[in-house]
């Protein structure tokens, strides 16, 4: 198979839509909490946050099989073989923990709270596992440090995709913008 020099259209139109719900969600997960009596008085914005995050569960089926079918481009010969397992492991973490690992520990702790999700403010998300009141602080707790966790991963992908960008001066950040073709 040859090497493609830059992620297909799709892959692309997937990264940044995600990217973008992911983001938001995670601003409004943190306001929703911390900023509660100010902005979520009436639970508004958990709304709103689960409508968009819950979208990301049926997106990243889309996205994983996608990615199966189309290889990444090749990363450039100036990253050491160490470096480039690293950004490997890397990506590896923000699909398994941050695109899915996380959106199912927001479902789970909706479940066992007996609390909706209605997916994009369309449809109800069936629950998880029964409702079940005991295991409401560890579903929440597990739901909180992992959001906490990948506020971490993803902060540290965006400073290292910059600095490929503005000081390594390659392509990895142009592989992933719109226009290129492979
Ligand atoms: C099905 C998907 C998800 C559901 C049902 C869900 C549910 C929730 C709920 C109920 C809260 C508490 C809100 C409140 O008390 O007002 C919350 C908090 C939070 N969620 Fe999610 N979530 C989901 C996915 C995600 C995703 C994908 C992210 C990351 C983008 C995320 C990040 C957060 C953050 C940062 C908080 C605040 C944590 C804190 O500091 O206490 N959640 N989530
Ligand atoms: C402004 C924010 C972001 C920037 C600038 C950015 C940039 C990039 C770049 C340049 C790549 C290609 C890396 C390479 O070719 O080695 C990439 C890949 C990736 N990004 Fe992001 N990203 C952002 C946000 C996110 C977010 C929020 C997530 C998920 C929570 C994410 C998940 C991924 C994943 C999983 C890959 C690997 C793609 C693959 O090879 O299949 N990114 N990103």
């Amino acid at each position: 198979m040859t090497e493609a020099k830059s992620y297909t259209a799709t892959a692309k139109w997937l990264h940044w839509g995600m990217a973008l719900i992911w983001i938001v969600a995670w601003v409004v997960g943190i306001v929703a909490v911390h900023w509660r009596d100010e902005f979520n008085p009436q639970h508004q914005l958990t709304f709103l946050h689960k409508a968009m995050a819950s979208t990301l569960l049926f997106l990243i089926v889309l996205r994983i099989a996608w990615r199966l079918a189309h290889p990444a481009p090749a990363m450039p010969n100036t990253m050491t073989p160490l470096v480039k397992r690293a950004a490997f492991i890397g990506h590896l973490l923000l699909y398994s923990v941050a695109l899915v690992g996380l959106p199912i520990s927001g479902w789970y702790w909706s479940s066992v709270a007996d609390k909706p999700i209605l997916v994009a403010g369309l449809f109800l998300l069936p629950p998880l596992v029964e409702a079940d009141k005991s295991l409401y602080d560890l579903a929440k707790a597990i739901h909180t440090y992992t959001s906490w966790l990948c506020g971490v991963l993803v902060g540290g992908h965006v400073v290292v995709a910059l600095k490929h960008h503005f000081i390594d001066k390659d392509k990895v950040l142009t592989g992933m913008l719109p226009g290129r073709v492979d």
